[in-house]
C-alpha cells in the first residue's frame, strides 16, 4: 500500500494532517520527527510531511529530523515549522515576527505549481506562526505570499515544498485540495486505503504476531474494545480468544446484557462476565473526592482483571486492547517524543498492560485508526449501526457522574434518568445529531412539591454537547420545548429527582464530564 509518513515535531494539528490524507484514500502514518531514518519502514513510501511545532527552529531544544531524510528521493512538504526547518537546513534564515500572524490570511500565487492545481489564487489560508522566512534556503524560490510574508516555497530540483499556513485545518480554504495535490499529484500516491484492505492486512498481521497462543481481550462495553474483539474473531479460531467484561455496577442501564448479546452474535466461544459491582460500590464507600474515586476505580479494575483471569488461558497469552491512534498520541506512546502527555487512560498504562508491553505480548489492532475509522471498521465487521454510533462513555463510568459519594441508590436513580434522557433523544431524532449526551446526579437536594406536600428531591443535570474529538465542546442548542418536555418525563417517572437543570457550559472552560 502506498504510504505518506508525517514527521511529528509536536504540532497541535499533526493528527489532522494524517486524517485529511486518509480522508481522500491514502494511508498516512505519524512517527516521531527525530526518528532515525534508517529504522523507518520505507515500503510503499511515496512522500514525507514535516509537521508544525510549538518550538522555534533556533530554540536550543528544537526537534530536527535526521538529515538523511533529504536523501530518500521522495518529495517532502514542510508545514509551518516544517518549512522553517527546511529553510535553515538549506542555509536560509528565519526571523521572529513582532506580531504573530494568526487566523485567516489571503495567499496570492507568484508561480504555477502542481500544488496549486484547482486552487484559486487569493484563497483564505489559515496561519498560526510567530516566525517567518527571511531568506529562502539554497535552491528555494517563493511561489506564493500572504500580505506580509512568503507563504509557499519550492525547490523544484529536489521536489521540496513548504507552506507557511496549515492546510490540515478546516478553516483553511482548499487545504485538503492542496494536501491532495501534494500526495496524489506530486508524490503519485495511489488512493487505495480502504476498510476492506485494512481488514485483510490486519488479519494477516494478527495471525503472524499471535501464532498459536491464546489471547485475552478486555471488553469495556465501548465501541473500541468490542471492535477489537470482532476483528480478532475474524482472524483466529474463537476457542483461543478469551473475552472478559467486568461489570463495575457503574455502567449504563442494560449495558451488560447488550454487550453479552453482541459478543454472542460475533460467535465468541469464551465470554467471561465478571459481576464486580458490589466490590466497586464497597471500595467507593465514603469517598467524595473525584480524583480518589478515579484512582479507586482504576486500581480495582486492575485487581479484578488479574483475579479473574480465565483458568484455561495458556501461559504467555497475548493481551489485546482497543487502543486508538488518539489514545497513543495523548498518552505520549508511540509517536513524536515532543507530543505532550495530555491524559493517561488506565487501559493504556495499567501494570498488566505494561508487563505485556514489555514482554511484547500485547496487540493493539486499532492503534493506527481514528475513532470514525473504527466505527467504519465495526460496521464492516458486522456490528450494528446503533452500537457503533453509541456516544462515548468514560472508563470510570457513572462513578464520575454521581458527584460526591457513590451509593447503590444513586446509581439506580442515575441509570434510570440517563436511560430516559437518551431514549427521549432517540425518539426526537436528536441522538445522532449530538456527539455526547448524559445525565449527572448532584449531591444536593432541593425543595419541591408533590400534591400538597413539600418534598426534597435530587438535582439532576442534563449535558449534551457537540465536538469533533472531545478536546473542545459546544453545548447542544436544544429547542426549549424539548428541554421542558424531557425534564417533565424525568421528574414524572423518577420521584427521587425533584429538579432538572441543563448544563450550558462549553469546553473550555468546563470539561465534558463533571468530575
Ligand atoms: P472531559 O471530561 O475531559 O472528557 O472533557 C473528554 C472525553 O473523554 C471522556 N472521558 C474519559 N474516557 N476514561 C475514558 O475512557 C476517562 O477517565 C475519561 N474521562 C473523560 C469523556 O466522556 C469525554 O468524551
Amino acid at each position: 500500500m502506498d504510504r505518506i509518513i508525517i514527521l511529528d515535531f509536536g504540532g497541535q494539528t499533526t493528527q489532522l494532517i494524517a486524517r485529511r490524507i486518509r480522508e481522500f484514500g491514502v494511508y498516512s502514518e505519524i512517527i516521531s520527527g527525530t526518528e532515525n531514518i534508517e529504522n523507518v519502514d520505507k515500503s510503499g513510501l511515496k512522500g514525507i510531511i514535516f509537521s508544525g511545532s510549538p518550538y522555534s527552529v533556533y530554540d536550543e531544544e528544537a526537534p530536527k529530523p535526521d538529515s538523511s531524510v533529504y536523501t530518500l528521493g521522495v518529495p517532502i512538504l514542510g508545514i509551518c515549522y516544517g518549512l522553517q526547518l527546511m529553510t535553515t537546513h538549506f542555509g536560509g534564515t528565519v526571523q521572529n515576527m513582532e506580531h504573530k500572524e494568526f487566523g485567516r490570511a489571503p495567499v496570492t500565487f507568484e508561480q504555477n505549481l502542481g500544488l496549486f492545481r484547482d486552487v484559486a489564487s487569493g484563497f483564505q489560508s489559515w496561519m498560526s506562526h510567530g516566525d517567518s522566512i527571511e531568506t529562502p534556503g539554497k535552491g528555494f524560490t517563493i511561489a506564493a505570499r500572504s500580505e506580509n510574508h512568503p507563504a509557499v516555497l519550492v525547490n523544484r530540483e529536489l521536489n521540496l515544498y513548504g507552506l507557511q499556513f496549515h492546510p490540515e485545518v478546516t478553516h483553511c480554504d482548499y487545504g485538503s485540495k492542496i494536501l491532495e495535490n501534494f500526495v496524489a499529484g506530486i508524490c503519485g500516491a495511489e488512493k487505495n486505503w480502504n476498510m476492506d484492505e485494512y481488514i485483510s492486512q490486519e488479519i494477516d498481521k494478527i495471525r503472524t504476531t499471535v501464532g498459536n497462543r491464546d489471547i485475552l481481550v478486555l471488553i469495556s462495553g465501548g465501541v473500541d474494545s468490542t471492535v477489537t474483539g470482532a476483528l480478532l474473531l475474524k482472524a483466529l479460531p474463537p476457542e483461543r480468544i478469551f473475552l472478559m467484561y467486568i461489570d463495575t455496577g457503574l455502567m449504563r442501564k442494560n449495558e451488560t446484557e447488550e454487550v453479552k448479546e453482541i459478543l454472542l452474535t460475533l460467535e465468541a466461544k469464551n465470554i467471561q462476565i465478571v459481576d464486580a459491582s458490589s466490590d466497586f460500590l464497597g471500595a467507593l464507600k465514603g469517598i467524595e473526592d473525584p480524583e480518589k474515586k478515579r484512582a479507586v476505580i482504576g486500581d480495582l479494575f486492575i485487581k479484578v482483571q488479574e483475579n479473574y483471569l480465565p483458568s484455561q488461558i495458556g501461559n504467555d497469552y497475548f493481551l489485546a486492547q482497543g487502543t486508538l491512534y488518539t489514545d497513543m498520541i495523548e498518552s505520549g506512546k508511540g509517536v513524536g517524543e515532543k507530543a505532550k502527555v495530555i491524559k493517561s487512560h488506565h487501559n493504556v498504562r495499567s501494570p498488566l498492560v505494561e508487563k505485556k508491553r514489555e514482554t511484547g505480548l500485547i496487540i493493539e489492532p486499532l492503534s493506527m485508526l481514528f475513532k470514525d475509522e473504527v466505527r467504519k471498521l465495526g460496521l464492516a465487521l458486522g456490528l450494528k449501526n446503533e452500537f457503533v454510533y453509541r456516544h462515548p462513555f468514560p472508563g470510570p463510568g457513572l462513578g464520575v457522574r454521581i458527584l460526591g459519594e457513590v451509593t447503590e441508590e444513586k446509581c439506580r436513580i442515575l441509570k434510570e434518568a440517563d436511560a430516559l434522557f437518551i431514549n427521549e433523544l432517540k425518539n426526537r431524532n436528536l441522538y445522532n445529531k449530538i456527539w455526547q449526551a448524559f445525565c449527572v446526579l448532584l449531591p444536593l437536594k432541593s425543595v419541591g412539591v408533590a400534591g400538597d406536600d413539600r418534598r426534597y428531591g435530587y438535582i439532576l443535570a442534563m449535558r449534551a454537547i457537540n465536538s469533533i474529538d472531545g478536546m473542545t465542546a459546544d453545548v447542544y442548542p436544544f429547542k426549549t420545548t424539548d428541554l421542558l418536555e424531557i425534564s417533565s418525563v424525568i421528574t414524572n417517572t423518577i420521584p427521587e429527582v425533584g429538579r432538572v437543570v441543563y448544563d450550558v457550559s462549553s469546553k473550555p472552560p468546563a470539561t465534558i464530564e463533571w468530575e
